[in-house]
């Protein structure tokens, strides 16, 4: 028996790195999981692999900053899975490199787009389909780099993900009485392919060293794991709150 048998679940991002992660937890869990992502061939493959380990799982490929895409997509997990139960809304990205100055407001959108705005038109969606079942539980991705200031992240980055812990917050106040749990969890620098891809090994030993109680890069399945966790039962009591999986860091 798993924590989360019977369950529904979506992932955005699901095809990489913490997202997909979270999606073989949740699925190991007991939940049926759908993969929404941008990247087809990932996401596919995602989704054979779960089936494969015995879950249900259904990839739709899905821009998370795209309102129509967003709603056509909750909408073809709610007909193909009968509901919808859980949700992670994981997309997000930043630049390296930027300065409040030097940042462009081209660039500012697109990262307050996919890092924020992505949260919410996932919320916007999930929220109605969750009401119908009687309740759900939502986890939003926030980022230690939203919690406290940390230069190497950029500043619209820092802004969108203090914006997804308010914002978490704001929403789990809101339909806490119709029965929706909404949650965040913030991960410190975290092994995936964009991180493997963006810093050396000395770089990641330097970040992780500036700060952490615990010297050492977080895995995404320690992410994965506060995932299940906050979609869990065992988390009926807590609401609007932001899990920290950063060893120690805000
Ligand atoms: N890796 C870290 O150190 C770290 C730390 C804190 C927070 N986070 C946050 O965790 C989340 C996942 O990061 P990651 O490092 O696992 O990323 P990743 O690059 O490994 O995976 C991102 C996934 O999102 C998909 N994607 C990108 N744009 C999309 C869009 N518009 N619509 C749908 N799918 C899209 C990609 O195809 C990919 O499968 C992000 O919100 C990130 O900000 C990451």
């Amino acid at each position: 028996m798993g924590v989360l048998d019977g369950k529904i679940a979506l992932v955005t991002g699901g095809a990489s790195g913490i997202g997909l992660a979270s999606a073989r937890a949740l699925a190991e869990a007991g939940a049926a999981v759908a993969i929404a992502d941008l990247d087809a061939d990932r996401g596919e493959s995602t989704a054979k692999e779960l089936v494969a380990a015995g879950a249900r799982s259904l990839f739709v490929r899905t821009d998370a900053t795209d309102e129509e895409q967003v709603a056509a997509m909750v909408g073809r997990v709610v007909d193909e899975f009968g509901g919808l139960d859980l949700a992670l809304n994981n997309v997000g990205r930043g630049e390296l490199g930027r300065t409040v100055t030097t940042t462009s407001l081209e660039k500012w959108n697109w990262i307050l787009g996919m890092s924020l705005t992505s949260a919410w038109l996932g919320m916007k969606y999930e929220i109605p389909a969750m009401l119908a079942r009687g309740g759900g539980a939502i986890v939003n991705m926030a980022s230690s780099a939203g919690m406290s200031p940390q230069t190497t992240a950029s500043p619209a980055y820092a802004a969108a993900k203090a914006g997804v812990v308010h914002l978490t917050r704001y929403a789990a106040k809101q339909y806490a009485a119709e029965g929706i749990r909404v949650n965040a969890v913030a991960p410190g620098l975290t092994l995936t392919p964009t991180v493997e891809a963006w810093f050396s090994p000395e770089a990641i030993a330097e970040q992780v060293s500036s700060g952490q109680f615990v010297e050492r890069a977080v895995v995404p399945e320690e992410v994965a794991a506060a995932v299940v966790y906050l979609c869990s039962p065992a988390a009926a009591m807590v609401t609007g709150h932001t899990l920290p999986v950063s060893g120690g860091i805000a």
